[in-house]
C-alpha cells in the first residue's frame, strides 16, 4: 500500500449551534471523518482531529430574536446537545471548540488584521439593503426574495437552496426582510471585501490541474463551475451586532462575516487542543508533511475550496487541503431532511428509542451513504441491514464461533492442524482483506469499505456453515480443532478492522476475543493472531433484531413530529 505521511490534520465541518444533529449530518460528514481518523490512529499514525461549534452568524442571531432569547443563551444550549450527540455516536474527536471562545476570537482578529495590514482586501462603500423598521442592515439570512436565476420565491440573500447560486443580498428581486416583513431600502455602508477574483489562476493550478484525478467528481466540478462562471469578490464584513467585530479602524459596529471567521475555527480549535497536550500547534498547519483533509457537505464546498484557502495563502506560511472529500445530501424517506419543517432523525432521539445501537446507525449510514449522488435513507432499509447484514452474518458468526469454542474447548483457543485445500483458500482470502480496506479509506471510499467488511463477516460465516463442525465433533475431533481455530483467526480480523466503522462493537470483540493488536500487525501478520491455549471470555450478543413494529412506530413519529414542527429548546 502507498506509504501514508506521518501527521494529519482531519476536520469536520463545523455545526451551527442553533440546532441539534441529524442523520444527513452524521452520514455526510462526522461518520466518514470519523472513519478516517480512527483509521489513521490505528495505523500509527499523529492525527489532530479537530471540530467545534460555529457560533456566530444571522442564523443564530434570528433565533435568538424569534425567541426572545440572547445568542449567547441559543448557542450554550446547542453546543452542550451537540457536543453530547457526537460523544454518543463515538465520534472520535481530538479536540472540539467553540468559535465563541476567546482563543478563536483571537486568531480570526490576528488573521483578519494580518490580511488587512498586507492590503489583501479591498474596501468598498455599497449600497445594502436596510430595514428601516427594525434598523438594521440586512444580509444573507435575514432577507429572503425571489431567486433572479431560478424564480424560487424563498432564495435567501446569500444563498438559492433551490438552484444552488450562490447569491448577494441585493440581487433577490422583492426582497422582504425577515425581522420586520417590510420592504427593506437601499443604505450606504462600507465593507471590507476579499476580491476572489484576482486568484482564478490559483484555484486553476492548484485544484483544476493538479486534482483533477484524486479528488471527488462532485467536489471538481463543482469548483470548475465556479471558475468557469468567474470568481467575485466576496464581502468579508457585515453589519450586525452579534461574531467578532471587525478588529480594525473604520470596522467599529460590524462584525466578521461567519464565513470569514468559522474556518479560522479549525485552526484556534487546533490550537487550544495542542496547548492542553503541551505540544506545537504549527505543524499542523504549516508543515509540508502534514495532510490536512476537510469533511464537509456539498454545501459547504465553495468554501473550503476557494475562499478559505485563498484566506490561508494570504495569512502565508499554511499548508492547503490535500482533499475535501465533500458529500452530497441525505433524504428521508424520499424528503429533503428539513430542521424547520422537523422532518428528520435526530440523534439524541434515536438513542431513546435504540439505546446501545450507535454501531447499527454507524453502519447503516455508510452503507448507503450519499458518495456520489443524494442517496435516501428509509427505515426499512435501516431494519433490512440490521437484520441481514449485522445480525444474520457478522453477529451471527461471532456469536457461534464464541459459542463452539467455549462449549468444545473451555473457551481456550483450540490448536490449528493441517489445513486441507477449502482452509488455505479461506486463510488466502483472508489476507487480501486489510489492504482491499486500506485502498478504500485512502480514497474516501466508505461504502466500499462498509461492504468489503461484511464480506470479511460473511467468510467466515459461510466457512462455519459449510464445515458443519457440530456435525463432526465426536467423529473427528482433530479436524474440529482446526475449523475452529481458523473461525477464530477471521474473527481476529474482524474485531481490528472494524474498529473505524463500529467502534462500540469492535470494542466488545476486542474484550470477549482477548485481541489487543494494531492496524499494521494485523495486516502484516504472516502467522495466526490468536495463539493456542489463549483463554477467551464470555460470549456477549453483538446485534439484535429490530422488529416490524420498531420500524412501524419510528415511521409514525416521523410522521407527527413533521405535522407538530415542535421545536428543541
Ligand atoms: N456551520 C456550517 C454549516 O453547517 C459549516 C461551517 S464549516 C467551517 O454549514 F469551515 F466554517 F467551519
Ligand atoms: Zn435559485
Amino acid at each position: 500500500m502507498s506509504k501514508l505521511p506521518k501527521r494529519y490534520t482531519i476536520t469536520a465541518a463545523l455545526p451551527y449551534a442553533n440546532g441539534p444533529i441529524h442523520i444527513g449530518h452524521l452520514a455526510g460528514v462526522y461518520i466518514p471523518a470519523d472513519i478516517y481518523a480512527r483509521y489513521l490512529r490505528l495505523k500509527n499514525r499523529d492525527v489532530a482531529f479537530i471540530c467545534g461549534s460555529d457560533e456566530h452568524g444571522v442564523a443564530i442571531d434570528i433565533k435568538a430574536k424569534k425567541e426572545g432569547k440572547t445568542p449567547r443563551q441559543i448557542i450554550d444550549h446547542f453546543d452542550k446537545v451537540i457536543r453530547k450527540s457526537f460523544d454518543d455516536f463515538g465520534i472520535s474527536f481530538d479536540n472540539f471548540s467553540r468559535t465563541s471562545r476567546k482563543i478563536h476570537h483571537e486568531t480570526a482578529s490576528e488573521i483578519f488584521t494580518q490580511l488587512h495590514e498586507k492590503s489583501k482586501f479591498s474596501i468598498k462603500e455599497t449600497k445594502q439593503l436596510y430595514d428601516t423598521q427594525a434598523k438594521a442592515f440586512l444580509a444573507d439570512r435575514f432577507v429572503v426574495g425571489t431567486c433572479p436565476i431560478c424564480q424560487n420565491e424563498e432564495a435567501y440573500g446569500d444563498q438559492c437552496e433551490s438552484c444552488g447560486s450562490s447569491l448577494n443580498a441585493t440581487d433577490l428581486i422583492n426582497p422582504k426582510s425577515k425581522l420586520s416583513g417590510s420592504l427593506p431600502k437601499l443604505k450606504k455602508t462600507k465593507h471590507w471585501f476579499l476580491p476572489l477574483n484576482q486568484y482564478e489562476d490559483f484555484i486553476k493550478d492548484w485544484i483544476l490541474k493538479k486534482h483533477k484525478k484524486d479528488w471527488k467528481s462532485n467536489v471538481y466540478g463543482q469548483v470548475k463551475s465556479w471558475v468557469d462562471n468567474g470568481l467575485q469578490a466576496r464581502a468579508v464584513t457585515r453589519d450586525l451586532d452579534w461574531g467578532i467585530p471587525v478588529p480594525v479602524q473604520g470596522g467599529e459596529g460590524k462584525v466578521l462575516y461567519v464565513w470569514f471567521d468559522a474556518p479560522i475555527g479549525y485552526i484556534s480549535s487546533t490550537k487550544e487542543w495542542a496547548k492542553k497536550k503541551n505540544i506545537d500547534w504549527k505543524p499542523y498547519w504549516k508543515s509540508q508533511d502534514t495532510q490536512l483533509v476537510h469533511f464537509i457537505g456539498k454545501d459547504n464546498i465553495v468554501f473550503h475550496c476557494i475562499i478559505f484557502p485563498i484566506i490561508l495563502k494570504n495569512a502565508g506560511g499554511y499548508i492547503l487541503p490535500e482533499n475535501v472529500p465533500a458529500n452530497e445530501f441525505l433524504n428521508l424517506e424520499g424528503k429533503k431532511i428539513s430542521t424547520s419543517n422537523n422532518w428528520a432523525v435526530w440523534l439524541h432521539e434515536y438513542l431513546e428509542d435504540f439505546a446501545d445501537k450507535q454501531d447499527v446507525l454507524r453502519y447503516t449510514l455508510t452503507a448507503n451513504a450519499p458518495e456520489t449522488k443524494d442517496n435516501d435513507f428509509t427505515w426499512n432499509e435501516f431494519q433490512t441491514r440490521n437484520n441481514s447484514e449485522l445480525v444474520a452474518i457478522f453477529g451471527n458468526f461471532i456469536n457461534r464461533v464464541m459459542v463452539l469454542t467455549h462449549k468444545y474447548y473451555n473457551g481456550k483457543v483450540p490448536k490449528g492442524g493441517t489445513l486441507n485445500k477449502t482452509d488455505q483458500k479461506v486463510m488466502n482470502s483472508l489476507k487480501t482483506f486489510p489492504e482491499k480496506f486500506e485502498k478504500e479509506i485512502e480514497q474516501f471510499h466508505f461504502r466500499a469499505y462498509s461492504q468489503e467488511l461484511m464480506n470479511l463477516a460473511r467468510l467466515g460465516n459461510k466457512y462455519l456453515a459449510d464445515q458443519e463442525p457440530w456435525k463432526l465433533i465426536k467423529k473427528d475431533p482433530k479436524r474440529v480443532e482446526t475449523i475452529i481455530n481458523i473461525a477464530l483467526q477471521i474473527a481476529a480480523y474482524l474485531t481490528v478492522l472494524s474498529e473505524p466503522l463500529l467502534p462500540f462493537t469492535a470494542n466488545k470483540m476486542k474484550s470477549m476475543l482477548n485481541v489487543n493488536m494494531s492496524w499494521d500487525e494485523v495486516a502484516t501478520c504472516k502467522n495466526i493472531l490468536l495463539m493456542e491455549g489463549k483463554l477467551l471470555k464470555k460470549s456477549e450478543l453483538l446485534f439484535a433484531r429490530v422488529e416490524d413494529d420498531t420500524i412501524k412506530i419510528q415511521l409514525e413519529k416521523l410522521k407527527i413530529n413533521n405535522t407538530l414542527k415542535k421545536d428543541f429548546n
